[in-house]
């Protein structure tokens, strides 16, 4: 069986949701604290054993590049003024090799991972959405890796949503499972909201073999008139069994308003700078809400 050493993680949506901060900037680069959301997504493939990594970028999407670039300049400037945290920390994913490519069409997810297919070759690789942050002990996407170096399939990460917040996601309709892992029989993009099979959600986790590539160079549009990854995950299930895996650990919604927020405000009290200060802060908030209410 070959090993999981590749991922391709799609960077090439608008990012409508976040206007105006995203009409010049990728919504992959907002921060979350002080970190670039996408930033972390990349330490959760190194932390699973990933060794290469492209980024399906679009158009605007230069600073993404630039990131995890070196920055000679920066790097002098802190080292000559001592600043060696930050040194260190500016310094933490321009280590890896990563890869670019550009998708030249919004044409959504599915045609996102085809684009990097030449990249992937005849290997088994794992996909990570930037809309989704997971922070458990062992890394979302190694729980998926383990899982198909038990089965020798394609296993997709999921977790349970509120039945108002199917419609959001890609479902999966389960016919057994042992465990936290499951056979499906059919894997459903956006129901319409009370149609769900299940609360099952996918949630911007995959581990594929690369026979999704032949359902994905047929896939025709689907929901929101766009090529959908869930889609073509369905026809692969037809032929081969795709799996699902109810991942451990926490997952944060970073991809619209309300979720990033709340991720930032979580993640800022663990933040040894600001927490003390954020936590008097918040009391003090919640109080004067409760005054007023
Ligand atoms: C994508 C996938 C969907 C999945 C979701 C998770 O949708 O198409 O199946 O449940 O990510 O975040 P998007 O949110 O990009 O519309």
């Amino acid at each position: 069986m070959k090993k999981v050493k590749k991922a391709i993680i799609p960077a090439a949506g608008l990012g409508t949701r976040f206007l105006p901060a995203t009409k010049a900037m990728p919504k992959e680069m907002l921060p979350i604290v002080d970190k670039p959301t996408i930033e972390y997504i990349v330490e959760e493939a190194i932390a699973s054993g990933i060794e290469d990594i492209i980024i399906v970028t679009g158009k605007g999407k230069r600073a993404i590049e630039d990131h995890f670039d070196r920055n000679f300049e920066l790097e002098e400037t802190l080292a000559s003024k001592g600043k060696l945290d930050l040194l260190n920390k500016i310094n933490q994913s321009s280590n890896v090799e990563i890869h670019y490519i550009r998708q030249k069409e919004p044409k959504g997810l599915g045609h996102a991972v085809w684009c990097a297919r030449n990249f992937i070759g005849d290997e088994p690789f794992a996909v990570l959405l930037g809309d989704d942050i997971v922070r458990a002990e062992k890394p979302c996407t190694k729980q998926l890796i383990e899982q198909y170096e038990v089965t020798g399939s394609s296993v997709i990460g999921v977790q349970t949503v509120a039945n108002n917040e199917t419609h959001r996601y890609g479902i999966i309709d389960p016919f057994s499972s042992s465990e936290r892992l499951y056979e499906v029989s059919n894997f459903v993009e956006k129901p319409k909201q009370g149609t769900a099979p299940s609360n099952l959600a996918i949630m911007g986790r995959y581990v594929l073999t690369p026979d999704i590539f032949e359902f994905l160079d047929l896939q025709e549009t689907g929901a929101g008139g766009e090529i959908q990854l869930t889609d073509a995950i369905q026809k692969l299930n037809e032929r081969q069994n795709v799996y699902a895996y109810d991942f451990e650990g926490k997952r944060y919604d970073v991809g619209e308003k309300l979720g990033f927020v709340k991720t930032m405000i979580e993640l800022a009290l663990e933040n040894d700078e600001i927490k003390d200060d954020l936590s008097a802060y918040l009391v003090e908030t919640v109080e004067s809400l409760k005054v007023k209410s």
